[in-house]
């Protein structure tokens, strides 16, 4: 099952970057070309059905499998990037991480009023990063078709808190 081939290899590493942080690192992931072609696999068969216009992931390990992803399904990918990246106008929400504060920007032409815009996310922790990335979304006009996560941290249960924003929530190990 895809869930323990992803479990088996994400790599906890203890105190990073912070002590009482345990870092689920998911370059080893990526080391496995047939398990990402699984995992891409995996999110195709869970959003069968879902409009989709396009996917925005967030920077930067949000880029890693939202671009294959986007690029499956044939939609456009937006990235939405940690400030002062991106080169056009913007708009931006300052939002709380497990380890610290960020804030995230996106360009004003990313998508059109009305468009269905999957957020995607290596990770799931407390949500705060995909629930700032939502409202971004919503103050542009855009609907939340939903979130697809490699790995969620159930004890901090951002899915929870991301529930009222769309109850179609792809976590592939849990
Ligand atoms: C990590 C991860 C998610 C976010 C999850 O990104 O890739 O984007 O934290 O945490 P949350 O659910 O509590 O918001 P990070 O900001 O560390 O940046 P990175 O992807 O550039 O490593
Ligand atoms: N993002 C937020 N918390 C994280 C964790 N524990 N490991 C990896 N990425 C994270």
């Amino acid at each position: 099952m895809i869930d323990q081939q992803i479990k088996a290899a994400v790599r906890d590493i203890p105190d990073f970057p912070k002590p009482g942080i345990v870092f689920k690192d998911i370059t080893t992931i990526l080391k496995d070309p047939k398990l990402c072609e699984n995992i891409i696999n995996a999110f195709v068969d869970q959003l069968q059905g879902i409009r989709i216009d396009a996917i925005a992931g967030v920077e930067s390990r949000g880029f890693l499998f939202g671009l294959t992803l986007a690029t499956r399904l044939g939609v456009p990918f937006i990235p939405v990037r940690k400030a002062g990246k991106l080169p056009y106008t913007i708009r931006q929400k300052k939002y709380d991480l497990e380890y610290g504060t960020a804030t995230i920007e996106m360009h004003t032409d990313a998508f059109e009023p009305g468009q269905h815009i999957l957020l995607h996310d290596d990770l799931l922790a407390t949500g705060g990063t995909v629930t700032a990335a939502s409202e971004l979304i919503q103050d542009m006009g855009g609907v939340v078709a939903g979130f697809s996560f490699v790995v969620g941290l159930g004890f901090l249960k951002g899915k929870e808190r991301i529930a009222p924003i769309s109850n179609k929530i792809i976590i592939l190990a849990e």
